[in-house]
């Protein structure tokens, strides 16, 4: 390699920077021929012979040497400065580097990577390719646990760590257009976690029915045929949302219903409390049976959650309602709310709200089945959003986030809950107006206060755009994957402080599998690549092809029978 003709007047001042026996020879690039305060340009030469700038490309790390101190790069471009190609002698280039920290030696030869500059490169000074203990350096969590997600794209023998901690309880998101490997990416983050922390529960909200496939023995799959979701459980905005169907209700409908509701669950308590004391033979009840059960009087709020009621109650306080003789609503409505929740009962889809709702008495079957609690082995629950009527699919999102939080909160610290939303762009939508207003406040509370109570929020999305900014201001540590999109770019740099503009620039071009890991779970800013996990430890749309895809083709009735969820 040759060096701008300038360089001999540094031959003394310079130590060779040889000490790994592993790395090639020559190492210099060239020499930093100006330098401003964030960014520097390197003379080099190129003769364009294949292998020849392997250390130098665009991404990659550089050090320029200044002694004791070598201050870290990153190659944002490269051009030759001349427009013509010379065959026959080596060309001069110009490489352009924004200047990131500095490895600085310490006495007893241990070194020690700072971000920010102290001492800027002279003109003149020499730049190396990064030496492989410099960039583990740069990525060591030192005292912090690490655990690798994969390794540098820069050099595969340098692992891609990330504190388990730090990201699960300041929150994550992997961003990135479809195809990239988010998915396949979370599952083998989600492994590494509940591995490393025995008292998770990951609770992942699934919209496309794929990752029970990528837990095979660590997952319950809770579909809609195994789901049992008391319609009691939900809250009133929620209920009114599956009985409306999404639709904002009419004057009136969401009053009566509120009504009936409320009759409902103070006729289920009293007459509970009633059948109880006669059956112990006993007028007086010394303490509620149930210590979830809220008593007559007391304020609702969360106890409500406990407090089931019975649908033929709810029935019956409507039909009360018709008989009025002073009508307090149209008759019409009133009959027409009978009709609405007459079909809901009905509905073999929404069997699930319905089935076992009054054979339980408080929700912790429910806590038990979603949450793991005890885990017997399976810590992770798949919650498959696509075998769900899609009406229900918002208030169902809701009450699990709620009930999440809530948990986590009661457990004191003894269990700690990740709510995993894959397409989170469904449930906190950047326009206030989509969307269900409840989804949005149970999971803004798991992302303002969660991690005072160990309840975690990670979410995924193909679309950063369309996110509620509060929300993934929230995430503390980004995976950035390929994210084509000007506009999604734009979203990343203001979301993540630290974020280099260079950095955010390859976002559009980086491979599949490669992210640029920023935030508080890395060191420093990281380009990496997630490791190769075997077909049965990914999601499984990658799966499909071969285990899921039919053997026969179906009968319309089976397909039908499908599409009703039967
Ligand atoms: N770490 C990995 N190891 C092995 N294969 C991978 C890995 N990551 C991704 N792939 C491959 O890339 C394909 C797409 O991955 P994945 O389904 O995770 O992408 P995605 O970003 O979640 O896509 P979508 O936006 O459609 O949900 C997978 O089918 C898989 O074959
Ligand atoms: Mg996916």
């Amino acid at each position: 390699m040759q060096l701008p003709a300038d360089h001999r007047q540094f031959e003394t001042k310079v130590t060779p920077d040889r000490r790994d026996l592993n790395q090639p020879a020559d190492r210099a690039l060239g020499r930093v021929v100006s330098c401003t305060g964030s960014r520097a340009t390197i003379a080099a030469t190129a003769s364009g012979a294949p292998g020849t700038h392997d250390g130098c490309a665009i991404g990659r790390l550089i050090s320029i040497s200044l002694g004791t101190s070598r201050v870290v790069g990153l190659v944002y471009e490269m051009r030759a400065l001349q427009p013509v190609w010379d065959e026959a002698y080596p060309n001069a280039i110009a490489i352009e580097v924004e200047l990131l920290g500095e490895v600085v030696d310490g006495e007893n030869g241990a070194a020690r990577f700072n971000s920010g500059i102290v001492t800027y490169p002279p003109i003149g000074a020499l730049a190396h390719r990064i030496r492989s203990r410099d960039l583990a350096l740069i990525h060591d969590l030192g005292e912090r646990s690490a655990v690798s997600l994969g390794t540098l794209t820069q050099d595969a023998a340098v692992p891609a760590s990330v504190d388990i901690e730090r990201l699960l309880s300041r929150h994550f998101a992997v961003l990135g257009t479809t195809g990239v490997g988010k998915s396949s990416a979370v599952a083998l983050m989600l492994r590494k976690a509940v591995a490393a922390r025995p008292n998770l529960r990951v609770l992942i909200l699934d919209p496309h029915n794929e990752y029970a496939h990528a837990f095979q023995d660590t997952c319950v799959r809770i579909d809609a045929s195994t789901l049992d979701l008391p319609f009691w459980l939900f809250r009133f905005e929620e209920f009114a949302d599956i009985v409306f169907r999404g639709r904002s209700p009419l004057e009136d409908e969401a009053e009566i219903l509120r009504e009936v509701v409320a009759v409902a669950r103070s006729r289920y308590r009293v007459v509970s409390a009633h059948d109880m004391a006669r059956d112990l033979g006993s007028s007086v009840l010394k303490r509620p049976l149930d210590p979830g059960a809220r008593r007559p009087g007391e304020v609702s709020g969360t106890a409500e959650l406990a407090a089931p009621y019975r649908i033929a109650d709810l029935f019956t306080a409507l039909d009360e309602l018709i008989g009025l003789h002073e009508l307090r609503y149209p008759r019409t409505t009133l009959r027409a709310l009978k009709v609405r929740l007459e079909t809901l009962y009905s509905d073999p889809r929404y069997g699930f709200l319905f089935a076992h709702a009054n054979s339980m008495e408080t929700i912790a079957p429910v806590v038990s089945q979603i949450f793991r609690v005890p885990h017997r082995g399976r810590p992770i629950t798949v919650f498959q959003l696509a075998g769900l009527p899609s009406e229900v699919v918002n208030a169902v999102a809701s009450s699990l986030a709620r009930l999440a939080f809530d948990l986590a909160m009661a457990s004191r610290g003894s269990y700690e809950i990740l709510l995993l939303c894959e397409e989170a762009h469904r449930y906190v939508p950047q326009d206030q107006s989509l969307g269900f207003a409840p989804t949005r406040q149970a999971i803004a509370r798991i992302a303002k206060e969660g991690r005072k109570y160990g309840a975690y929020l990670g979410i995924v999305t193909q679309r950063p755009g369309e996110l509620d900014p509060t929300i993934l201001s929230q995430c503390s540590t980004v995976f950035a994957m390929r994210l084509g999109n000007e506009r999604d770019q734009q979203i990343i740099r203001a979301a993540i402080a630290d974020a280099s503009a260079s950095t955010i620039a390859f976002l559009s071009s980086i491979g599949n599998r490669e992210a640029i890991a920023f935030g508080e779970a890395v060191a420093t800013t990281m380009r990496m690549r997630f490791s190769e996990q075997r077909p049965d430890e990914l999601p499984a749309m990658a799966g499909r092809v071969a285990a899921q895809v039919e053997q026969r083709e179906p009968l319309v009735e089976e397909l039908v029978a499908r599409m009703r969820g039967l």
